[in-house]
Formats: structure tokens, C-alpha cells, sequence
């Protein structure tokens, strides 16, 4: 990543981070990415030369932007999903310079209509506890090789637990959690 990417990032996270302290409501937090997950999360993507990349949460942008910097490596383009439009999430993107591909869905709605095996990246960072209710499109959709990472692991074992128990069940998946951040849940799904 450029210096000037970086700064902005950086400015973002920032204040992200002045926004939350003072936002008493959790659900109207930005709840941006730790930049250090962010830094692990990207280098997954392009080591695993992902192109078909799809995030749930977009909030602000602020991970969407990492992500989409990325998958200029990879010749990859992301696609990002939350209910809802964010104040400055174009103006934010539109800042950075990249192409992304904003869907305002529910998450599980949006992995449903989604083909087999045509997503190579999918990252986890919306409300934990629906994530079982969406099964089994977080894994269906993944092709052989392909990443799902989940964030917030470490932060919420009792939230995502569900759903580490459907991935440890699945003799496709093998995964890892890492003590990044809020820990970040990195799986692949290995061809049997
Ligand atoms: C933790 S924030 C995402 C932070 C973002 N990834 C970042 O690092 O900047 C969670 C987001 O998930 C969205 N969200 C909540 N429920 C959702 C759902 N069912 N489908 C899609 N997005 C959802 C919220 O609107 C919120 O923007």
C-alpha cells in the first residue's frame, strides 16, 4: 500500500474511532477494523490471489478500502453488503480512488442468490449472531481454496461459537483463529 492510501486509512480509522468513543448506541458505531487485521486480512487476499471478493459490513468503507487496494494485485474486485447506506461511505471510496461494488442487502439474503463456488474471499464483519442463519451460504458460495474470514472471534467467543462449531464440522473448512485485533477467524475450504 501507497503512503498516501496509509494517511487516509489512518485519518479514517481515526475518526472512526473520536465518532464511537462518543456514539453511546453500538448499532450507530462505525466499528471499523483494527488496521493491523486489516493488514493481515489483505495479505491473505493476495497471497490467495483472490478476485472474487465479497465483505458483509461495509460501514464507513474504512475495510472495504483495504480490501479494495488489495485486490488491485489481484486483478480482483470486491463487492460490499450492509443494510444500510452509511453517511460518507461514497465520499470515502470515491477519496481512495477505488472501484467497489456497494449492495444494500441483508447478508444472508445476498450469499443465497449467490452461485456455488463463485466467491474466492469472504469476509464476516456484520452481526456475528445471524452468521449461523445464513449457513450454509458462507461455505457453499466459496470455491476450493477459497478464504472466509471472520473478525471479532476473540472479542465475542460466545456469539460466533455457533458457527465455529458448523466449521469445525465440515470436513472442507480447516481454520485457524489468529490474535489479531479482536481475532481474526481465517478458514480455507480444501478440495476432498
Ligand atoms: C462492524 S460494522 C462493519 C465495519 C466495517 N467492516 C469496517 O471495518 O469499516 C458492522 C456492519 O454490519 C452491518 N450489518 C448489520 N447486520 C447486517 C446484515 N444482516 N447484513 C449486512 N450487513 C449488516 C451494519 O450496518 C454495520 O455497517
Amino acid at each position: 500500500m501507497d503512503s498516501t492510501m496509509r494517511t487516509l486509512l489512518d485519518g479514517l480509522f481515526e475518526q472512526g474511532a473520536t465518532h464511537d468513543a462518543a456514539e453511546p448506541d453500538r448499532l450507530r458505531r462505525r466499528r471499523n477494523l483494527e488496521p493491523e487485521t486489516a493488514a493481515l486480512l489483505t495479505m491473505v487476499l493476495r497471497i490467495a490471489v483472490a478476485k472474487r471478493i465479497v465483505e458483509i459490513g461495509t460501514s464507513n468503507g474504512y475495510s472495504t478500502i483495504w480490501l479494495a487496494d488489495a485486490a488491485r494485485d489481484t486483478g480482483g474486485h470486491v463487492t460490499s453488503v450492509d443494510v444500510e447506506v452509511w453517511p460518507g461511505v461514497g465520499d470515502n471510496l470515491a477519496r481512495a480512488g477505488v472501484e467497489v461494488e456497494l449492495v444494500i442487502a441483508d447478508g444472508g439474503d445476498y450469499l443465497g442468490r449467490l452461485p456455488d463456488g463463485s466467491v474466492d474471499l469472504l469476509f464476516l464483519d456484520a452481526e456475528r449472531v445471524e452468521y449461523e442463519g445464513w449457513w450454509p451460504h458462507p461455505t457453499r458460495v466459496l470455491r476450493s481454496g477459497g478464504v472466509l474470514a471472520m473478525d471479532n472471534v476473540l472479542s465475542h467467543p460466545g456469539e460466533v461459537a455457533p458457527v465455529l462449531a458448523l466449521l469445525d464440522a465440515d470436513p472442507e473448512f480447516t481454520g485457524e483463529t489468529v490474535a489479531v485485533g479482536k481475532g481474526l477467524y481465517l478458514a480455507v475450504k480444501r478440495a476432498l
